[in-house]
Order: structure tokens, then C-alpha cells, then sequence
């Protein structure tokens, strides 16, 4: 494994994970190498992230929480679970029976979530987990096992998604890890980021060339007015979205995760894009250094979202911050259940919610969007500062 020297002050991963980290920098020379000489980056962060065995999230090294890479909001509190449980009491007074998660994680939304229903009386009949990684998938029965045990009987896993549902489909910090497109624009012409090895075959590089008439024409209804502008399209999270939308026959979508309206997200100035990778708590752009062993993702377009839940047929229920759905849930409530002078156990909760409400924070970066299929009650979770004229 080759660490580029900008990156050199980063931890060095032991043997074990280099070891692991070449075998599938190997993996995706061969696949370059079939391919024809070179692949789509969103291919390469495919198989980077989801390759079986070997891929950053189907391999066994700790992703997340302290010990890993970085944090996610059912990470850092139990407070974020217990505010969706809420906006779950609503669906299920409405009828509303099943649960569908996608990517569950360390599955540390899904114990807190069942733990919470348990106890606000709205336990789901199912709740299905979607799951790419194997490994993911064991480390969430455990976890359920040990926090949750009385409610592990209603938790069953998917490989692929169901015909239909009717229930509440829930996906926290997913969508950005869904492989994107990269691509720049230059004088009126949309060229794609393309993925080749050097002559080491644990070395890759950046080739452009040009693109699909897919992206093409997702680039050209930008009306992007910035020359030399590199940006990612993630055709992956919309036709997961519509998917989504499409197999609900009643019910709620509802995502989690960081990004902005295309407005935001393709603004003129960021000529960058939004990839970021995370490794040990740091971020970078480098997407070739530690193959397998750090995240690799994109901000979410969340106009694209939209249009691609419209696409399968359902409405726009609500698009606000993190922090005012988390208020909307009741999150300062459930802190007050805490007396401050108990500082042992409020101290915690208080720094907790902290982060998952400032805008300096997780409060304004994330944010959360919701699609009703013949739901048409507005839900709980946004009723204050509703957003979705800004999509
Ligand atoms: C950043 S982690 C978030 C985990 C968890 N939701 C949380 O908030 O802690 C991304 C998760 O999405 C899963 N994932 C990505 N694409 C997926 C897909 N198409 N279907 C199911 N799971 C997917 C990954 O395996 C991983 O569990």
C-alpha cells in the first residue's frame, strides 16, 4: 500500500489492513483491466466501499463511532432515535405497521428506535433492515442482541428491496454513501472523471473523457454558469429514491443525511464539488489513499431527491434542518426529563443534543426529507421551519 506523502501524518493502518487494502486495490486493477482500461469513479467507489469481503463497508474493520472513522447522529445519542420514535408514533396512530431501514449501520439506530416504540406503545409488527455488508448486518444482530433482545423477533434483514411495503421507510446518512458520478464542465462541454491504475497495481488515477447522454443531460438541466466547475452527479441515490418511492404503497419516506437543495449545492463558487473521504476522524479529498480502509462520499443533492421520490409516485411531505426536525420531535422535552442537577447524567445529554442541534454542528448541514404515498396528514417532524420552497 502506497501512501501519498500529503496524507503521510495520518495513523499508518497495521499490516492486517494493509494487507486487506492491497487485495482489493488488486481487485480493481483486474476490474479496470476487463473494463478495458479504465472504470467510472462511481464504479470505483462502488467496489472501494461494497466489494464482498473486501470493501470499506463489507470488511471488518470498526467504521463507526469513536473507534472508527467517524460519528453518525444514532452514534453520538440515543436522543436521535427517540425523536424519530416520535414521528413513528404518529404513522402508527395512522395505521402505519411496518418499518423498513436501509443501512443500518452499527445498528445503534435501530435498538434505540425499538427500545423507544417499546415505551411510547407503537412498536412495528416488522422491522426490516437493508443491508449491503454482511458484516454490517452481523454486527447489527449483536448489537440488537445485547441492547434490544426483546424486540430482536420483530427485526428481520433483506438482501434486495421488497415488492411493496406499506409503513415507514427510514434511511440515516445512506444516500451520501451511494457511488457518484464526477464530473467537470468546461466551456459548454460535460466531460467524466474515469478511473485508471498506474503501473503499480495498487496506484490509481484520474482520467476524463467523455460522458454518458445520462448525465449529459442531469448536467445540462443545471444551467450551470461556472467554467472549469467539477461536481458529482449521483444517479445511485436517485434511482435508490425512486425505487423507494415506487414499492411504498402507503406510507412515509424519510431520509437523514448532509447536503443542500441544487441551488446550494451547485453554486457557482463550490468548483470543487463535495467529495469527502474519512479515515480516523480525518477528512479529505483523496479518494485513491487507503482503498478500503476510509469512507468515501458525496453531499446530497436533496432537489434531486425530490424530483427522484416524485418520479416514483409519491408527494413531498416536509424538507427542514436536522435541529428543527429534532426540536419538532420533542428533543428539548426529552432533555428536560434529565434535572440539570443530576450533572452526571445531564452533562452528556446536553453536550449530545449540542451537536446534533448547532448549526456549527450537525444542525444545519443535515438535513431531513419526507415523502408521504396516500399520506397526506402533515407530520410532526415539520411543523416549524419547513424548507421545501428552497428545493
Ligand atoms: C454512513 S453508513 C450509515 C449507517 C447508519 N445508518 C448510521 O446512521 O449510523 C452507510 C450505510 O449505508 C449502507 N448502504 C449504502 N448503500 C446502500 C444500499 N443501496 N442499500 C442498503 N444499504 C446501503 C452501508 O452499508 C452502511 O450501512
Amino acid at each position: 500500500m502506497i501512501i501519498p506523502p500529503h496524507l503521510a501524518h495520518l495513523p499508518a493502518p497495521s499490516p492486517e489492513a494493509q494487507a486487506l487494502s492491497d487485495e482489493l486495490s488488486a481487485l480493481i486493477a483486474r476490474e479496470i483491466d476487463e473494463a478495458g482500461g479504465w472504470i467510472s469513479f462511481a464504479q470505483y467507489m462502488e467496489l472501494a466501499l461494497y466489494a464482498p469481503g473486501l470493501g470499506y463497508y463489507s470488511a471488518g474493520s470498526r467504521k463507526l463511532g469513536e473507534g472508527g472513522d467517524f460519528v453518525t447522529a444514532p452514534e453520538l445519542s440515543p436522543l436521535f432515535a427517540r425523536c424519530i420514535a416520535r414521528q413513528w408514533a404518529q404513522l402508527h396512530g395512522e395505521g402505519l405497521c411496518n418499518v423498513l431501514e436501509i443501512g443500518a449501520g452499527s445498528g445503534a439506530l435501530a435498538a434505540d428506535l425499538l427500545l423507544e416504540m417499546h415505551a411510547l406503545g407503537c412498536v412495528p409488527e416488522a422491522y426490516f433492515i437493508l443491508e449491503l455488508s454482511a458484516d454490517l448486518r452481523e454486527r447489527q444482530r449483536k448489537r440488537l442482541l445485547q441492547h434490544a433482545p426483546e424486540m430482536i423477533a420483530r427485526v428481520q434483514w433483506m438482501d434486495t428491496l421488497p415488492a411493496q411495503l406499506e409503513g415507514m421507510v427510514l434511511a440515516n446518512e445512506v444516500l451520501d454513501a451511494t457511488p457518484a458520478r464526477m464530473v467537470t464542465t468546461r466551456s459548454g462541454d460535460t466531460r467524466e472523471f474515469f478511473v485508471r491504475h498506474g503501473a503499480a497495481a495498487n496506484t490509481f488515477y484520474r482520467d476524463e473523457a467523455g460522458t454518458s447522454e445520462e448525465v449529459r443531460r442531469a448536467v445540462e438541466s443545471l444551467h450551470l454558469s461556472a467554467d472549469d466547475y467539477q461536481t458529482e452527479i449521483n444517479l445511485t441515490a436517485r434511482a435508490l429514491v425512486t425505487s423507494l418511492s415506487r414499492l411504498l404503497t402507503r406510507g412515509v419516506l424519510l431520509f437523514i443525511d448532509y447536503g443542500f437543495p441544487a441551488r446550494e449545492f451547485y453554486h457557482p463558487q463550490r468548483t470543487r464539488g463535495t467529495l469527502m473521504c474519512h479515515y480516523r476522524h480525518h477528512a479529505h479529498d483523496d479518494p485513491f489513499a487507503f482503498v478500503g480502509l476510509q469512507d468515501i462520499t458525496t453531499h446530497v443533492d436533496f432537489s434531486a431527491v425530490a424530483a427522484a421520490a416524485l418520479d416514483g409516485g409519491a408527494t413531498l411531505a416536509g424538507y427542514t434542518s436536522q435541529a428543527n426536525f429534532l426540536i419538532n420531535c420533542g428533543i428539548t422535552l426529552l432533555l428536560a426529563q434529565t434535572p440539570a442537577s443530576d450533572v452526571r447524567a445531564y452533562a452528556p445529554l446536553a453536550a449530545q443534543a449540542q451537536k446534533l442541534l448547532s448549526p456549527a454542528e450537525m444542525g444545519e448541514l443535515f438535513k431531513v426529507i419526507a415523502f408521504g404515498k396516500h399520506f397526506d396528514l402533515p407530520l410532526v417532524g415539520f411543523t416549524r421551519g419547513d424548507k421545501s420552497h428552497t428545493l
